[in-house]
């Protein structure tokens, strides 16, 4: 029979991956608690209006990389490439404007890309992000790229990082259609040096002739006039008083003229997290402020700032630098038994010693005790219970320390007892979820 592979761009998290996932989630929720934020999942996926509107029309991802089908009924849905588009459209849905303002949401989810696969460029990848909704000030935007990097800290690699930021200014009325027109006009006349993308970016998207990384265009670019020269009074305080309080808050940055980011619905500040060495292609984080896009899903005005970091990205580094993280998998017990008798009996013992906390493999497959043995050293688990006819008749249970390669005798009634006292209270897993009110 011919196998199954997964698709092209997707990936399998497997343990040994799984743990990084897991602490990543950790050390994200308890930044977002620390913070206000709520958590906040909205559906895999939307109407594919929501993603045009909010993402734009002649951006690459809405262009080439949604994945969008027809419904049964003919509509056209889309896979989340981002998450937020959902939220703004959550927000406006369920009348948020009426809850205490800034809304500080964040969400952990999957997101849809047909992206060309390559290192950290999938087809699948997991986001968390934040967004701040509601309220529009340079301290909320300082706050929140304080609170980015403060993840990058807590997962060890925020020294691989450093803050690239630029301001695109306002959309409408002031600063953006000026810079716009001047620069086209600038492209006027060169466009036979520009890649076929860029070509048509001219007239579709001029903004981001500005980030191409084509060796021609990023020349040109260079040339081309700066959004800086164009900042209207308020964009210009604006973006001032962010650098200021960046400084405050020792977030060191680059102001980098050419970052304009891939998504429309930026106004003023935009930002990305790229790798010291390789530069922008490995960002493992982007956001920025975004003034008018829920009015333009049909919200009362609100404006907002955001970020999303790629998971996938963060882990790779974080496995690069030899960072490990705290895995609570591995087991502490292995049973091993011979005989029907002995089986019967490591039966319930299981699972008392897995309610009292302690990680319980049991071998109840049959297999010489030689052969269990091994099994428990392939585990690595630090004690193996052994149950034979004679323990079986003699009540009591072999507890075999692995590390050292000794072994005692436990009347069988204490083994639970004994175990625990072995591992100690601190490293039993006694999780409870906390309680529920009636
Ligand atoms: P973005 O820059 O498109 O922004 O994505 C954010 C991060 O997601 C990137 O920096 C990268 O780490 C990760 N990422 C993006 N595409 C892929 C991919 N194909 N494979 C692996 N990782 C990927 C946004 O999505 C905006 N919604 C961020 C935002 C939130 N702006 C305001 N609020």
């Amino acid at each position: 029979m011919d196998k199954f592979q997964k698709p092209k761009g997707v990936h399998d998290i497997l343990p040994g991956t799984q743990e990084y996932f897991t602490y990543i989630k950790k050390v994200v929720r308890h930044r977002a608690r620390q913070n206000g934020f709520k958590r906040i999942s909205t559906p895999i996926f939307e109407f594919t209006g929501l993603f045009q509107r909010s993402i734009g029309d002649n951006t690459d991802i809405v262009n080439k990389e949604m994945y969008t089908f027809p419904d049964r009924k003919g509509r056209s849905l889309t896979l989340k490439p981002e998450g937020t588009a959902g939220v703004c459209r959550a927000y406006i849905e369920h009348n948020m404007h009426t809850w205490p303002q800034p809304v500080e949401l964040y969400y952990i989810e999957p997101h849809f890309r047909y992206d060309r696969p390559q290192k950290g460029r999938f087809r699948q990848f997991w986001q968390y992000g934040f967004e701040v909704i509601g309220e529009a000030d340079p301290a909320l935007d300082a706050q929140l790229i304080y609170m980015a990097n403060k993840i990058h800290e807590d997962l060890g690699v925020a020294d691989l990082f450093r803050l690239q930021i630029n301001s695109i200014g306002c959309a409408v009325p002031e600063c953006r259609p000026r810079f716009l027109e001047d620069l086209k006009n600038f492209y006027i006349g060169k466009e036979r040096s520009l890649c076929e993308d860029c070509k048509v970016r001219v007239e579709k998207n001029p903004l981001r002739l500005l980030d191409c990384k084509m060796e021609d265009c990023a020349i040109l670019a260079k040339l081309a006039p700066k959004m800086k020269d164009y900042l209207c009074k308020d964009c210009k305080e604006f973006h001032e008083q962010l650098l200021e309080f960046l400084r405050d808050l020792k977030i060191e940055y680059v102001e980098n003229q050419s970052l304009v980011r891939g998504l429309d619905y930026y106004t003023k500040t935009v930002f990305e997290f790229w790798d010291r060495e390789t530069g922008a292609q490995n960002a493992i984080c982007g956001g920025g402020h975004y003034d008018s896009l829920v009015e333009l899903l049909g919200g009362h005005p609100a404006p907002a700032v955001g970020f999303a970091s790629g998971i996938e990205r963060i882990v790779d580094n974080m496995k690069r630098e030899g960072i490990k993280v705290p895995m609570k998998d591995d087991l502490h017990v292995f049973v091993a038994q011979l005989g029907f008798e002995a089986k019967k009996k490591c039966l319930p013992l299981i699972e008392k010693l897995r309610e009292a906390g302690i990680k319980t493999l049991g071998a109840l497959g049959k297999g010489s005790i030689k052969a269990q043995l091994g099994m428990a050293d392939r585990f690595k688990v630090p004690y193996t219970i052994i149950m034979g006819t004679t323990e079986v008749r003699d009540e009591t249970a072999i507890v075999r320390n692995m590390q050292k390669g000794t072994q005692e005798i436990v009347p069988f009634e204490k083994v639970v007892e004994e175990i625990k006292r072995m591992i100690g209270k601190e490293n039993l897993d006694t999780y409870t979820p906390g309680e529920v009110v009636y």
